[in-house]
This record gives structure tokens, C-alpha cells and sequence, in this order.
């Protein structure tokens, strides 16, 4: 889920649930809009009210449900074109085999299908069938078609199904369907780029048990990932210990230490045009680790550390490197230190925040640091935060 408190305030939903079980999503899924400010109209087909009723998504939404085509509640009677005035998405959850082939045929027989066919905002549906449904050439050509026609398809993912069987039509969650919808609504500003980032901290061993690490929770990188992948890029994103969860279509490597980390993102290298070093990389490692545990006695213990290899650093110095963008976490002379790595590591682009203003938290204060100088963003939600470093990585890339 975002990280954003209210994402959708001042969005106009139009959800139409058609009748699967998966309809219980549909349900949480109102509550996820309508918890992160939208307005959400509920659209019901006959069979959608078999699995849930209306109640149940007048309660969620605080607002009334529309099932039928001959509803006078609007006051022109014309509920199949005013409904999606001025909406910023209809979105159709679940959609079943046969909601799709209505679609796909412009039907328009019952409320949700006419909307459907009198839209005028972006259509997604969310399929949900059992397997055998799925991957039938009917519903494939279906898929195709609709795709061609310019609706987003949601998924489905693979897994259990309702009937018993496993297999791929499972509907997606109602939080992917949500970060879907988010993702929908950003500007393509990386379309067509690919993108690597480091993001965490990593650990280096001493013994089986014990290592030093850095802290750091792996929210502003994870957040980064997410933004870009929002933005149209293809996000790979290489993660040392960190509990966030992989944002939907990111590629993800997990590491533990600074050389595993450095591995992956040479592994990753080719073809990136963008390199995104979030991590908060252990500059030390011990020199040697030990294979058994090192057992506790009165005595002084000193660890021998050595350096790690400097990620970013190795990766900007080369000759056809990506774009190059730095973090700089300090805990004070902000801007001293942030030019100073920009210029030392020869970066077009370094993001500095001081460590009380970001560590661990939602939020971040950061100000970005570029060869025509500082520009500080408002204090934000790191998923904000993300949104307006890609904004202006998009724009310092533009201008190369
Ligand atoms: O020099 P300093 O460690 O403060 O630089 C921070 C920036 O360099 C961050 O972008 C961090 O991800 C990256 N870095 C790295 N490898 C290291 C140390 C830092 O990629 N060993």
C-alpha cells in the first residue's frame, strides 16, 4: 500500500463489481479508496449482489449503490452516463469470463456494461475465473482484444483458486489493485528507461550470530523503487536486510553484505539507464569472518575492520556509466557535505537529508543537490519524496 495519506483526495472512483467470489475484494478494496480520500460510487451487476450485497458497499463507501439500468434515483434517469462524468477511473473487480466478453463486444444490457460503453475516463478490470476459463482461447483472444482497445488489465496472479484447483485467474489482492490504480494515475516520466537501485543497509558478519550493519529501514529506497516503476520504468531492485515489501512488477535481489551488494548490481548493470544508490552501505567489513561462534570470555575483543568497495563510486567512474544518482545522509552541514560528494563521486545528481529529518520515519526532508545548485522539496511522505526526486531526475535527463 502507499505510503501517502490521502493519494486519491479529490478522485471520483466508479467501482463495478461483476459476480465472482473474488467480489469480497471488491469490498476491501472500497474501503482501501475510500480510506485514501476518493469518492467511490458502487456499481453492482445481478450477480455481484449474490456474493455481496449492496449494504455491505453502501456501509464502505457512505454512498448509495447503483444496480439497475431503470434506477430513478438520478434525476434524469440516466445513472449509464452521468456516473462516470467527470470520474477519474471506472474500474470493474472483479471481471468475469463473461463481463470480458461483453466488453469485448460493446453489450450494453445492464447498468455496468452500459457504463462501460458511455465511459469517459479510463477503464481497468481486474479478471478473476478459474484457470481452465482463463487460459481458453476465447477469453485469451478476449484479453487481447481489450488490451488493444486500451483497457489496463490487472493481473490475474496465479495461486489457489476458489474451486479447489491452482492455477492462474486468481484475482490480484485488493492492495495491488489499489497500487495499481495509484500507479495509473502518475505521469510517465521514465517511460521506456530502466532503472537499478540499492536500497537498505547491509550486514557484515563477524561470527555466525554477529555483524555490524548500518540502520536503516529501506523505506525511501523501496519508496524510489515504486515511484520509478509508477513512472514507466523497469525497476530492478537490489535489497540488503530489509522487512518493506517488493512493490508490484519491481525486480527484486535480496544481499546481505556490501559484497554481495556490489555483485548484484554488476550482474544487473547492462542496458540500466539510471543507477539509484539508496543503500546505506557499511563502509567497514571484518577481515575475517569467523565460522563458529565466538565464545563470550572477560578479555578485550577488537575486531579487525577493512574497507568495503564504494558501489556507487566504481559504478559512476564508468566509461559508459548510467545516470548516477547519490544519497548523502548527515547529521549536520548538510549542503557542505552533499556538494562534496556529488563533486568527489561525480554525480549529476545527489539527494541529501540529514539524518534526525529521515531515518526510519514515513516521512523525509530532502534537498536535492545538481550542477546548478541546491533545491530543496517540501517535507513530505516518502513516497511524496519519491515522486518529486523522480520528477526532477526526469527533467535533469531530458536536458542531457
Ligand atoms: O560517501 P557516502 O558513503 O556517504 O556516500 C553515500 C552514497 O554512496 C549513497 O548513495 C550510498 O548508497 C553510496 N555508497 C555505495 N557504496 C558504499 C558506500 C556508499 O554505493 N560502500
Amino acid at each position: 500500500m502507499s505510503q501517502q495519506a490521502a493519494p486519491l483526495q479529490n478522485r471520483h472512483i466508479v467501482l463495478g463489481v461483476t459476480g465472482g467470489v473474488a467480489a469480497y475484494k471488491a469490498a476491501e478494496l472500497t474501503r482501501l479508496l475510500v480510506k485514501a480520500g476518493a469518492t467511490v460510487d458502487v456499481v453492482l451487476t445481478d450477480a455481484a449482489a449474490h456474493f455481496v450485497g449492496a449494504a455491505t458497499y453502501q456501509a464502505l463507501s457512505g454512498r448509495p449503490v447503483w444496480t439497475a439500468l431503470w434506477d430513478d434515483r438520478m434525476r434524469n434517469a440516466m445513472a449509464h452516463i452521468d456516473l462516470t462524468r467527470g470520474a477519474d477511473a471506472l474500474l470493474v473487480v472483479p471481471a468475469t469470463a463473461d463481463f470480458i466478453a461483453k466488453l469485448v463486444h460493446g453489450f450494453a444490457d445492464d447498468l455496468l456494461s452500459t457504463l462501460c460503453l458511455a465511459k469517459d475516463c479510463p477503464l481497468l478490470v481486474a479478471p478473476a475465473m478459474n484457470r481452465q476459463m482463463w487460459e481458453n482461447p476465447a477469453t485469451r483472444r478476449n484479453i487481447a482484444q481489450l488490451a488493444s482497445d486500451g483497457v489496463t488489465v490487472l493481473g490475474p496472479a496465479s495461486g489457489d483458486q476458489a474451486c479447489g484447483e491452482v492455477g492462474e485467474g486468481r484475482m490480484l489482492e485488493a492492495h495491488e489493485i489499489f497500487d495499481s490504480l495509484l500507479s495509473s494515475f502518475q505521469p510517465k516520466w521514465l517511460a521506456g528507461k530502466k532503472v537499478l537501485i540499492t536500497a537498505g543497509p547491509t550486514f557484515e558478519a563477524i561470527d555466525p550470530v554477529r555483524g555490524i550493519t548500518n540502520s536503516s529501514s529501506g523505506k525511501m529506497g523501496f519508496a524510489l523503487a515504486r515511484a520509478c516503476q509508477d513512472a514507466g520504468a523497469c525497476v530492478t531492485l537490489v535489497a540488503g536486510p530489509s522487512p518493506q515489501s517488493t512493490p508490484m512488477g519491481v525486480r527484486r535481489t535480496d544481499v546481505t553484505s556490501a559484497l554481495q551488494m556490489r555483485d548484484a548490481v554488476f550482474a544487473n548493470l547492462k542496458g540500466q539507464d539510471i543507477f539509484i544508490a539508496v543503500a546505506a552501505v557499511a563502509d567497514y567489513r571484518p577481515a575475517k569472518t569467523a565460522t563458529q561462534k565466538i565464545k563470550k570470555s572477560g578479555a578485550k575483543l577488537a575486531v579487525d575492520l577493512i574497507p568495503n568497495p564504494d558501489i556507487l563510486a566504481e559504478v559512476a567512474a564508468l566509461r559508459k556509466a548510467p545516470f548516477c544518482v547519490g544519497f548523502a545522509a548527515e547529521s549536520t552541514n548538510l549542503a557542505k557535505y552533499a556538494e562534496a560528494k556529488r563533486k568527489a563521486k561525480k554525480l549529476p545528481l545527489v539527494v541529501g537529508n540529514l539524518v534526525q529529518d529521515g531515518l526510519g520515519g514515513d516521512t523525509n526532508k530532502v534537498t536535492l543537490f545538481d550542477a546548478t545548485g541546491a533545491h530543496p522539496l517540501p517535507p513530505a511522505d516518502k513516497a511524496s519524496v519519491a515522486q518529486g526526486i523522480v520528477a526532477h531526475m526526469a527533467g535533469l535527463l531530458k536536458k542531457k
